[in-house]
């Protein structure tokens, strides 16, 4: 009887905890975001171009199915009920009919706003509209809101985001929850259960290794973000994942700089948000962003996010991601001005994985080896590897056992 009154309560407990919608964001969510192209420079006509795009590229297909609006979709005043209102200028048709377009194409659609009284851009914020607001994108038909942390005024944030959740939970639409205060009050050690993915930094800034003033704050290259987020893999799992803000491909750093960018995004198992401008994209972006082999590494079932193995000399570093199947992905990311050669012995690099108790260990097993942009099987790991990676380049690898 004990027992019985006991499991109850447990369950009763388990109930309370349990604000988030179930087997959302197994794999980390794919889609394409405003803000890095366009910031609040937004509108209809942009939105059906970029729908129309991500399925007539390809992109949809090779997984990305969010297109979220970032700031900048509002009005400047909420309507005389307190229910938030999209620019009528910059979306005259209003959000449902654009969100039942974007559905339409076999997407989801996604919005932004924030935890504090505005948003960064100085629109109306959600503080105190939690409820209110969260019923509005129900009704909308909204997927995915990403919640900022601008004008927040020293609230706590684990309630605040708590806050959200619940009501996102209470509106009855699934809708993925992404957490963006820049890893300030380490969501990683509490928000699990709250939302489906968490910026783990501040912004990303379009460069491969810069700090780019913008005033009261500093935006990141590619390389800063990468080694900010690095340290948090114990903490990413199916429905939970470190977030180190969007992608940059297509947005001026060379083809090896994206190519690396990308391929360590998805060693990282990051969520894929592309930020370019994809109506106009080269032939090369695109193949960055959805070939496929690469795309496996990120999605792969297991969930389990990469970290960095060794740093060899000259800047050249390496990573290991374990893989579904005791397959892994393992990275040799050449991070100086220089082409770098690599000699590298399998059977003496035993890789350890004490966090998702996983091992590498060539000296009892043969995997066959895969170089994942060229698609083409290049050995195994009974032969001493050699090879050159470029300047900012990847040799990105999949060891299959
Ligand atoms: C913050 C976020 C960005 C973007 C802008 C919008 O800086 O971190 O990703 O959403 O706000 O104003």
């Amino acid at each position: 009887m004990k027992k019985v009154v006991l499991m109850g309560l447990l369950l009763i407990t388990l109930k309370v905890q349990a604000q988030k919608f179930a087997n959302m964001a197994t794999t980390p969510p794919m889609g394409w975001n405003s803000w890095n192209a366009f910031a609040t420079n937004i509108n209809e006509q942009l939105v059906k171009e970029t729908a129309d795009k991500m399925v007539s590229s390809g992109m949809r297909n090779a997984g990305y199915k969010y297109l979220v609006l970032d700031d900048g979709w509002m009005a400047m005043q909420r309507d005389s009920k307190g229910f938030l209102v999209p620019d009528p200028k910059k979306f005259p048709h209003g959000m449902k009919a654009l969100v039942a377009y974007v559905h339409a194409k076999g997407l989801k659609f996604g919005l932004y706003n924030c935890a504090g009284t505005e948003t960064c851009a100085g629109y109306p914020g959600t503080r105190g509209y939690e409820y209110q607001d969260a019923l509005r994108y129900a009704q909308w038909g909204i997927d995915y809101l990403k919640f900022d942390w601008c004008n927040s005024g020293g609230i706590n944030a684990e309630e605040a985001y708590t806050t959200m959740s619940k009501a996102l939970k209470k509106a009855g639409r699934p809708i993925v929850f992404s957490l963006c205060e820049w890893g300030d009050n380490k969501p990683w050690l509490w928000a699990k259960n709250v939302g489906e993915l968490w910026r783990t930094t501040g912004d990303i800034f379009g460069c491969w290794d810069c700090a780019e003033n913008k005033g009261a704050w500093y935006a990141w290259g590619a390389m800063q973000i990468m080694d900010k987020q690095e340290s948090l893999y114990p903490y990413a799992g199916p429905g939970h994942w470190n977030d180190p803000d969007m992608l940059e491909v297509g947005n001026g750093m060379s083809e090896a700089e994206d190519r690396s960018h990308f391929s360590m995004w998805c060693m990282m198992a990051a969520p894929l948000i592309a930020g370019n401008d994809i109506r106009k994209m080269s032939g090369q972006t695109l193949g960055i962003l959805t070939n496929k082999n690469v795309i496996a590494i990120d999605q792969d079932s297991l969930g389990m996010q990469g970290y960095r193995y060794k740093r060899l000399a000259d800047s050249v570093e390496v990573w290991v991601k374990p893989l579904a199947k005791k397959n892994w992905a393992v990275a040799f990311l050449n991070r100086s001005h220089k082409g770098q050669s690599i000699y590298y012995n399998w059977q003496k690099e035993i890789v350890n994985d004490t966090v998702h108790h996983r091992i590498l260990d060539a000296t009892i097993h043969k995997y066959s080896i895969k170089n994942v942009w060229s698609d083409k099987v290049i050995g195994n790991t009974q032969q001493t590897m050699s090879s050159i990676v470029a300047p900012h380049d990847v040799l990105l690898l999949r060891l299959n056992y």
